[in-house]
C-alpha cells in the first residue's frame, strides 16, 4: 500500500475469497468500524459498503482480491480515485477479440492507459457486467510475495487453517509438513509471539523456507525430533494427489505421522490437517488412540476440494499427558 494516500472513502466493494471461507471473512468484516451491509453474494464472494479508510480492510488476509461494482462512482468517491492518473489497466479474459474491444472502450471512456504488466486495475467479467478489481489490495501487494513450489498452499488457504487451529499468545506451532512455510508464515502473521517450527523431508523446500525467515528443521513427519507433550498445535497441509507423494505411500505416512503428533502434543494440544485422501485420513484417526475428529470443513479452489480437519487429544490420552 506505499505511495498511496489513504483518505475517507464510500465504496461498494466484492471480495473474493474461496469456497468454505465466507463465513470466517464475514466476522472479520463484522468486527470493523469501516464496513457495512456486508452480505455473501456466492459460494466465494461476499459484498460490502466501506466509509472510511482502507487500513481495516487492507490487514485483513482472508480475500485474495477486491472489486469495485461501479468504476465510474468509484473514481469519484471510492477506491479508484485514490489511485495515480492515469489509471494504468488490464483487461481479464482469455478471448482476445473481446479483450481488445473492452480495452478500447475503457480507454475512449475513462482515459485509463493498458498496462498489462504493470496494473493498477483489472477489468474481469461479472454476471451481466464488468467489475474492477483493486490492484494494491490485491493479496501479494499487501503481504508480500514469497517464493512458492507448484504444492505450496494457497495464501488464503493457509489463513483459513490458522484461524482454525484456534492458536494462543505463545503457543508452539508446528508444521511437519512445512514445505516452503506458506502455513508457518500465517501463523506468524496473525500470533507475532508464538513460537514456530517447521520440517520437511524435502531440502528444496526447506532452501525456499528458509529464504522466507523461518525456523526449520530437517526431519520425516513420522519422527519428530520433539519431546513428548511438547507442542501446542500442529497445522499442516498433508501431501496428497498426484503432486506430492501418492496414496500409497500415504497408507503408510498417515498413520506413523499421526502417532507421531499424538506422541508430541500437550494435553489440551489441537491439531488442524488438510487433505484430499480424506477416506485414509478418516481410518488412521479412528485407528489412533490418541486423537479424535471435532470437526471438519471443505474448502474448494482452483478445481481442487480437499478438507481441514481438526483434532484434539482424546479423553483417555489427555489423562496420560497431563499426568
Ligand atoms: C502439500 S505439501 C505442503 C505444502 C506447504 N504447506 C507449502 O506451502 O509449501 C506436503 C509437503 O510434505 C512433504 N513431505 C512428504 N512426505 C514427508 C515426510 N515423510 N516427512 C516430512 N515431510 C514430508 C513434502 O515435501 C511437501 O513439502
Amino acid at each position: 500500500m506505499s505511495g498511496i494516500v489513504m483518505p475517507c472513502i464510500t465504496d461498494h466493494l466484492v471480495l473474493r475469497t474461496i469456497d468454505g471461507a465466507t463465513d470466517l471473512l464475514i466476522e472479520e468484516l463484522r468486527a470493523m468500524a469501516s464496513i457495512h451491509s456486508i452480505r455473501q453474494a456466492s459460494v466465494d464472494t461476499v459484498e460490502c459498503t466501506l466509509d472510511g479508510s482502507l487500513d481495516e480492510l487492507a490487514a485483513c488476509a482472508l480475500y485474495s482480491t477486491i472489486a469495485v461494482r461501479d468504476p465510474e462512482k468509484s473514481l469519484q468517491f471510492g477506491v479508484l480515485g485514490t489511485l495515480p492518473q492515469p489509471v494504468r489497466f488490464r483487461v481479464g479474459v482469455d478471448d482476445p477479440q473481446r479483450r481488445r474491444t473492452v480495452i478500447g472502450a475503457t480507454e475512449q471512456r475513462f482515459g485509463w492507459v493498458n498496462r498489462p504488466g504493470d496494473w493498477d486495475v483489472n477489468l474481469v467479467p461479472s454476471g451481466d457486467g464488468w467489475i474492477a478489481e483493486f490492484g494494491p489490495l490485491s493479496w501479494t501487494r499487501r503481504f508480500g510475495g514469497v517464493e512458492r513450489l507448484p504444492w505450496s498452499t494457497n495464501l488464503v488457504v493457509a489463513e483459513v487453517l490458522v484461524r482454525l487451529a484456534k492458536i494462543r499468545a505463545g503457543q508452539r506451532v508446528v508444521d511437519p509438513f512445512c514445505g516452503t512455510g506458506t502455513i508457518l508464515h500465517a501463523v506468524r502473521r496473525q500470533h507475532p509471539t508464538a513460537h514456530l517450527l517447521g520440517l520437511d523431508h524435502d531440502p528444496r523446500a526447506l532452501r525456499i523456507a528458509a529464504d522466507n525467515a523461518l525456523p526449520l528443521a530437517r526431519g520425516t513427519a513420522d519422527a519428530l525430533p520433539l519431546a513428548p507433550g511438547s507442542v501446542d498445535r500442529v497445522v499442516a497441509n498433508l501431501p496428497f494427489g498426484k503432486q506430492v507423494g501418492s496414496h500409497r505411500a500415504n497408507r503408510t505416512l498417515y498413520p506413523a505421522a499421526l502417532n507421531e503428533i499424538a506422541r508430541v502434543l500437550t494435553a489440551d494440544g489441537r491439531a488442524v490437517f488438510l487433505t484430499e485422501d480424506k477416506r485414509l485420513l478418516h481410518s488412521t484417526i479412528e485407528r489412533q488412540n490418541g486423537l479424535k475428529l471435532v470437526r471438519q470443513r471443505l474448502l474448494k479452489y482452483n478445481g481442487a476440494t480437499p478438507t481441514a480437519y481438526i483434532l484434539t487429544r482424546t479423553r483417555l490420552a489427555r489423562t496420560t499427558v497431563a499426568r
